[in-house]
């Protein structure tokens, strides 16, 4: 049971009683009792005063025993809910959508015969995010959290991109959001694209979704769609979108079977409707470019590293001091740090000191594999302007670089250009301004394919 679920059905209940959805302090304060954190604990995080924490969380708890008609305290209220839920999913044959719980529950409870257009609301709220990631731990990206929320609820943005390298947060940084948002939207669904499917199944998938039986052809089905997408307000995450992509070829170009989804993105940006749309991906395309966020309908959001040393605490590692140069050593990307501090554990006994004072940029299997996956995806001219710059410690500028790859690979200038915006568009190259435009190598990239092209020699 994931706290996205919890937090539903427990907004469902105290909707029901209260005619009010949760707020964002209630959640969070379900969430931690969820982990097991005292008041003081979750004041402290938060910083609000314990007292009122206390107070807040006796309030849900009274409004909940008179709910559920049992008594729920601090020391119940998990277990309480949990049981709850696990008894619903089991009442209702394990349809998980704990939505219907309250309804169901609440069908003479005078709230629901208050205001008729609030319950039509509450009978099409559909929320799918069977496939989203459960999240435990979560440190920084405040201000990641507040772009996201002034673009999707205050400017109401139609299509935004959540980009950057792979391992570096972003699907968190979503799951995150949507979390403690649930209650602004009438319909949210996850999807994931790790294994794509052509856009008539997801479309087919996300009508079903809003229980509503799908067209033939897929026109049709578009047109059913941006019906709700017009009537309800609608989150659609589509996560790992660099997959409908083409491997081997420049960043961003759809794979024949998958050329349905430029259009339609561009539909979502120029048409009228209420909802959003966010592409989570490794990958830019030019559908996700906005060379005028004042005017286009287009917003993206490039994460970059986490440089915060919290996100080591419980890890069994020790030298506290040190933990921010390591951070900084693997460019705070979460998932080459996840790698490295199990090898930290494992041969130096945790020791980040001893680590460190080798002064080696050390590339775990993990690392390797998953930048092979990723060199692998790049067309053979971004894999030779890649091979160049590894040599160079230092950034690079534009001209010397196209001139090394000119006298030594014989790349005209039309090629070197779209490869190095390709590269780029991957967040593989990163570009600096300086006194001059400079390129370099994400610095974990460049020593795994120095040690490619040892290899390869
Ligand atoms: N803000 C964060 N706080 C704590 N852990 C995080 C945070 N962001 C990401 N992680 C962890 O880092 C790992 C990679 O994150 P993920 O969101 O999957 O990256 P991406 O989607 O960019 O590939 C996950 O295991 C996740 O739990
Ligand atoms: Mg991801």
């Amino acid at each position: 049971m994931t706290i996205t679920e919890i937090l539903q059905f427990v907004d469902n209940l105290i909707f029901t009683e209260t005619d009010q959805h949760l707020d964002d302090l209630q959640k969070r304060i379900i969430e931690e009792l969820f982990k097991g954190k005292t008041y003081k604990q979750i004041a402290e995080l938060y910083n609000y005063d314990e007292g009122y924490i206390g107070d807040e969380s006796r309030k849900l708890f009274k409004t909940l025993s008179d709910k559920l008609g049992e008594n729920i305290n601090k020391s119940n209220f998990a277990w309480t809910i949990e049981r709850v839920i696990n008894s619903k999913i089991v009442s209702f044959g394990g349809n998980h959508n704990i939505n219907s719980y309250s309804n169901c529950q609440n069908s003479n409870h005078p709230s629901n015969n208050k205001n008729s257009q609030e319950t039509e609301i509450q009978k099409s709220s559909y929320h799918d995010l069977t496939l989203s990631p459960r999240i435990i731990r979560f440190y920084g990206r405040e201000k990641e959290l507040e772009y996201l929320s002034n673009c999707i609820l205050n400017q109401n943005t139609p299509l935004i991109s959540i980009l950057g390298l792979s391992g570096i947060g972003k699907t968190t940084l979503v799951k995150r959001f949507v979390d403690f948002n649930l209650d602004k939207f009438e319909v949210i669904i996850w999807k994931s694209l790790k294994y794509p499917k052509s856009l008539n199944l997801l479309i087919d998938d996300l009508l079903q979704v809003c229980k509503q039986q799908p067209e033939k052809n897929l026109d049709d089905k578009i047109k059913q769609l941006f019906n709700i997408l017009s009537t309800q307000k609608c989150l659609i995450i589509l996560d790992d979108i660099q997959n409908i992509f083409t491997p081997g070829e420049l960043a961003g170009k759809y794979q024949p079977e998958y050329q349905d989804y430029q259009p339609l993105f561009k539909l979502v940006t120029e048409t009228q409707h209420q909802s959003n749309i966010i592409l989570i991906s490794q990958e830019q395309c030019p559908e996700m470019e906005s060379l005028y966020p004042e005017l286009y309908p287009i917003k993206s959001l490039e994460i970059s590293g986490l440089y915060h040393s919290d996100i080591l605490q419980n890890t069994g590692l020790k030298n506290q001091d040190s933990w921010l140069d390591l951070i900084k050593l693997y460019t705070g990307n979460l998932m080459f740090l996840k790698t490295i501090t199990v090898l930290i554990a494992k041969n130096y006994d945790g020791e980040v000191v001893e680590f460190l004072a080798e002064n080696t940029l050390h590339i775990t299997q993990q690392i390797q594999s998953h930048f092979q996956e990723i060199y692998n995806r790049l067309s053979p001219i971004e894999q030779q302007i890649v091979l160049q710059l590894s040599k160079f410690e230092n950034p690079i500028s534009r001209e010397e670089l196209r001139q090394t790859l000119i006298e030594t690979l014989n790349l005209s200038s039309v090629d070197f250009n779209n490869g190095l915006q390709s590269l780029q568009q991957r967040y593989l190259v990163s570009k600096l301004k300086e006194d001059k435009v400079m390129f370099s190598l994400s610095s974990v990239f460049r020593e795994y394919v120095r040690n490619l092209s040892f290899t390869l020699n």
